[in-house]
């Protein structure tokens, strides 16, 4: 198999494999083509790539000798006309949403995986991008708000009198969200945390943070770990619950999302106008709608004194473990259509091969992106 690594568009500065990891396609016998430049923003240079046995070539050339193109972004317009039939796409390109994406695919025929679906089963959780990526946005999510924040967030005791510890509220308790909690205790904040999920109750507590329970939730054993609508009732509930809490929060981290839907609402305006002046909100779930009704992604807002950040690219901005974590997730998904002598085989009864496939010779093949487009 021909591998071809493409340099990241734009402000994205991770890489979707590092040396060392081409290193450990070039031991299975795959040829790898790096894109020139295309480590240099996770500080990989194209001499690092060489050193392990890659080739460096220009963007043209991956197009035109790759059997397998690989990037982290989906392609821009331009790049989609380039890709041909013969050739497998692997990318994450949000195929629930994306759909005309989908569909330009499907016409042409192409082979295509996306990275962000791969099934949520125990044997795929070392190939999870999704798991990866969040565990870099709960961490940096609490350290952005930790520098925003005027207070500190540990209790001090000093001479000058006593520092109390700021409340650090989190809504959704996903990846992202246990990740903001652990990161909240160690800076040693007092945490407060909501799910609809009540199986994360005790990871919750087992983090040193406090599980606020709303009776009613929906849970449903068919979507695969994920959440589900809520009912009219329990949101009712749930804002009450939620709009107290924020009342008394330093800093609230938003993780809250739904698959392939818009992110629930939970932190109306009316919410954060009660919060205190100087508090924080992290809105991870910006790029899907936000869990605040003030926030926009990609950019900060100050709303009566609160600050609203809608930050969707945390993990850019460590781009060398993000970069690492990817790169790992994608060996490892990899290993499942890479053959003895390093040659593509796509193997369908494989249930992670045929779960992440989007299109092939075009059809459709992800039943949820199916299903979405079907309806619409
Ligand atoms: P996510 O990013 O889809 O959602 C984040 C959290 O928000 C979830 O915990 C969800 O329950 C919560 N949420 C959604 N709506 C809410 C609402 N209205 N109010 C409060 N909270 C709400 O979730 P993520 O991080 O992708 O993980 C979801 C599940 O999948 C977890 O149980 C995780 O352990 C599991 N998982 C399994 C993997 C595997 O087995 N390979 C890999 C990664 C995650």
């Amino acid at each position: 198999m021909i591998l071809g690594l493409l340099k990241e568009y734009g402000t994205e500065t991770r890489v979707a494999l590092l040396p060392e990891t081409v290193k450990a396609f070039i031991d299975l016998k795959v040829e790898v083509l790096v894109e020139k430049d295309a480590g240099n923003l996770a500080f990989a240079s194209d001499a690092d790539y060489l050193a392990v046995g890659a080739k460096i070539v220009s963007r043209p050339e991956v197009f035109d000798k790759s059997e397998v193109l690989l990037q982290i972004q989906p392609p821009t317009a331009d790049d989609t006309e380039k890709i041909k039939a013969t050739q497998v796409w692997i990318s994450a390109f949000n195929p629930l949403w994306e759909t005309e994406l989908v569909k330009i695919f499907l016409t042409k025929g192409i082979t295509t995986f996306s990275l962000d679906l791969i099934p949520r089963t125990s044997r795929a959780q070392a190939m999870d991008i999704l798991s990866s990526m969040a565990t870099v946005s709960g961490y940096m999510a609490v350290l952005e708000a930790a520098s925003k924040l005027p207070t500190f967030f540990p209790m001090f005791m000093t001479a000058a009198g006593t520092i109390r510890p700021a409340n650090v509220l989190i809504l959704g308790a996903g990846v992202a969200g246990l990740q903001a909690i652990a990161t909240s205790r160690k800076l040693g904040a007092q945490v407060q945390v909501f799910d609809v999920r009540s199986a994360v109750k005790e990871e919750v507590l087992s983090l040193g943070g406090k599980f606020v329970e709303v009776e009613g939730a929906t849970e449903d054993k068919a979507a695969g770990g994920y959440a589900v609508e809520q009912t009219e009732e329990f949101k009712k509930k749930q804002q009450q619950a939620i709009n107290d809490h924020a009342a008394k929060a330093n800093v609230v981290i938003c993780t809250a999302q739904i698959p392939g839907r818009k992110a629930p609402l939970l932190l109306p305006t009316h919410a954060v106008e009660a919060m205190k002046p100087g508090s924080v909100i992290i809105d991870l779930a910006a790029s899907s709608g936000g869990n605040c009704e003030l926030t926009k992604d990609n950019e900060t807002v100050v709303h009566k004194g609160v600050t609203i950040i809608g930050q969707s690219n945390y993990p850019a901005q460590k781009p060398i473990d993000a970069s690492r974590m990817f790169g790992k997730n994608v060996q490892n998904f990899m290993k499942l259509i890479i053959g003895e002598e390093g040659e593509l085989t796509l193997n369908f009864e494989d249930d992670i091969v045929k779960g992440t496939c989007i299109t092939h010779k075009g059809e459709l093949y992800n039943e949820r992106v199916k299903s979405i487009i079907e309806k619409a």
